[in-house]
């Protein structure tokens, strides 16, 4: 069975990231999709609300599943016994960092692989952080995230 690991933050899961799971799901056995507890970032969903948001997005495929991680992300994934890890491409803006995220991984384990998919060109520009701030000052969210994003968000923000 080929398993693949799908990290990030997803605070909150948009529907670019979802167009990425879809993806993952039709080339692999198994997708999980890891939310990371340690990312620098400050978060606006706690992990277990990110999680729970994932599993609901991403409910109706039968072949992925969301598990909150902490720490390493290499040490995560050999955990699960998995040696794939997959990551989006929007934009040549993303390529440095996704190279700088790669090799560092490959340096720590020579083992483990990450491969990349870019989305379709309808999510080539969403991010969890405008998201956020678009749902912060009452604006339509409503095809960037799915509905049950929206709703948390709407809940979050009044
Ligand atoms: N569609 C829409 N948005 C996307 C996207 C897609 N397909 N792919 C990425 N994004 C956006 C995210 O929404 C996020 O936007 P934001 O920064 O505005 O919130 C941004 O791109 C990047 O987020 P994400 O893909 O979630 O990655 P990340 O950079 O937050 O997460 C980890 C990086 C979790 C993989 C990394 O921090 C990690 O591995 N942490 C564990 C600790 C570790 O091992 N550290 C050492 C790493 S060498």
């Amino acid at each position: 069975m080929r398993s693949v690991v799908y990290p990030g933050t997803f605070d909150p899961i948009t529907n670019g990231h979802i167009d990425l799971v879809l993806r993952a799901a039709r080339l692999f056995d198994r997708v999980v999709v890891a939310v990371a507890t340690d990312t620098g970032k400050q978060p606006l969903f706690s992990i277990e609300e990110r999680v729970a948001l994932v599993r609901e997005a991403t409910g109706h495929l039968p072949n992925v599943e969301s598990i909150a991680f902490q720490g390493l992300l290499v040490n995560f994934v050999r955990e699960l016994g998995v040696n794939v890890i997959i990551r989006g491409l929007r934009a040549v803006s993303d390529f440095e960092y996704e190279f700088q995220l790669a090799s560092m991984n490959r340096h720590m384990a020579p083992d483990i692989e990450t491969i990349f998919l870019t989305p379709a060109e309808q999510y080539a520009f969403i991010s969890s952080s405008l998201v956020r701030e678009i749902a912060r000052l009452h604006g339509d969210i409503s095809t960037f995230v799915p509905a049950e994003v929206q709703a948390a968000l709407r809940e979050r923000f009044g």
